[in-house]
């Protein structure tokens, strides 16, 4: 495909962040707040079709007020990290998933699909430009943030004709405050994050911003992140606000909520999926009711519960609450199977594991 083959043109940085500045930035970099020097964009118009890529200094984007994502928010986004590996090279983990998901993310939003090969190659350019800002810190990684919006100065409510596809790269430690220690979830039975038919399955901006009320309620009650439950019947557990949750019993099962439609198909939850099947683990992709969730908490049949995706790679959920009290998992600690798990996906992701399945890839 002619645009795949779309050529970046290189601007670099004329006044890059100091070295001893950098240092200090990335020695306890937290999520989502250190930036890297650069970002990626590349544009989209009917009659041009992807055209105008461009590597330069990361910069805020001049927007009209009636660019249409402003009003109707047509936006989709995508998470991933590079790793700097235990031979000092980098690497992403399984982004031609990333590449995919952005895709389909942008059909549900009747957006352009950009090429899967032109989105790795935009997301490899940032990552050789801005690979010293990847933390060396043990968690440390370069995530990064591809995210495409209607740009189109327009007002009817229709697809938009014009698009900016954009990556940035941010130097990120752990996602929670409290490393990977066991989190609490506040569970959410007023507000849905996702109906049948809806975009629950789609990486858009929307799912997030109709999480909020709800996230911030989880604040509220002392909680670290809010579960949300089916929107039908309000009974099945399906996801967090950004990251999937996996059930550990104690006859050796693992279940993860089936991906209907409405909860977010992750990278990292399909990863464990495989890593659990080939360890001979019995798992199940099946509905899990909140009601079975606190009883089987309670009576012991539920070991372990954990969260998963890119930013929390695997974390142990301790605590539940909801309107009604609260239950404890296990010891309220991280549980064993969850430990095991978060090993052994980590261990591939940054090269110290075999990777039998070809996940890493590596730029250097
Ligand atoms: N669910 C939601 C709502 C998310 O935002 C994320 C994070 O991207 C995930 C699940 C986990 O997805 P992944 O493992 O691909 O990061
Ligand atoms: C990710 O894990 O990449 C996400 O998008 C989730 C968000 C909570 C940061």
């Amino acid at each position: 495909m002619a645009q795949a083959t779309l050529d970046f043109s290189i601007e670099p940085h004329s006044n890059l962040v100091a070295d001893d500045v950098r240092a200090s930035l990335l020695a306890d970099p937290g999520f989502g707040r250190v930036f890297t020097d650069h970002m990626v964009t590349i544009r989209h118009s009917i009659d041009k079709g992807w055209h105008d890529a461009k590597v330069t200094a990361r910069a805020p984007i001049p927007m009209d007020p009636a660019a249409s994502v402003l009003h109707y928010a047509q936006e989709i986004f995508e998470g991933m990290k590079a790793y700097r590996l235990a031979d000092g090279s980098t690497a992403l983990f399984r982004p031609e998933e990333n590449a995919r998901r952005f895709r389909e993310s942008a059909v549900r939003m009747a957006m352009p699909e950009l090429p899967e090969d032109l989105f790795l190659k935009s997301v490899r350019r940032i990552v050789e430009i801005d690979r010293d800002w990847i933390p060396a810190s043990e968690g440390g990684a370069l995530y990064l943030r591809p995210f495409m919006f209607a740009s189109e100065v327009f007002l009817g409510v229709r697809p938009a004709h014009e698009y900016l596809y954009v990556v940035i790269a941010s130097s990120v430690g752990a996602y929670f405050k409290g490393g990977a220690k066991a989190i609490s979830i506040w569970v959410s039975q007023d507000y849905s994050r996702a109906a049948p038919g809806g975009t629950g399955a789609a990486k858009c901006g929307g799912n997030y911003a109709a999480s909020l009320v709800a996230q911030a309620q989880a604040t509220e009650k002392g909680c670290d992140q809010v579960a949300f439950l089916d929107a039908a019947e309000r009974r099945w557990v399906e996801e967090l606000g950004g990251m999937n949750l996996f059930f550990v019993f104690e006859d050796g099962t693992i279940v993860t909520p089936p991906l209907t439609g409405t909860i977010l198909p992750g990278i990292t939850r399909d990863s464990i999926l495989t890593l659990a099947r080939d360890q001979g683990l019995d798992v199940r992709e099946e509905p899990y009711s909140f009601e079975d969730w606190r009883a089987d908490a309670e009576s012991g049949r539920l070991l372990e519960t954990f969260a998963c995706g890119t930013a929390a790679v695997v974390t142990p959920v301790g605590t539940v609450r909801f309107a009604g009290g609260e239950f404890e998992i296990g010891s309220g600690q991280a549980g064993q199977l969850t430990e095991r798990m978060r090993q052994a996906l980590t261990s591939i992701q940054r090269g110290v594991a075999p990777d039998p399945y070809s996940w890493v890839k590596r730029l250097s």
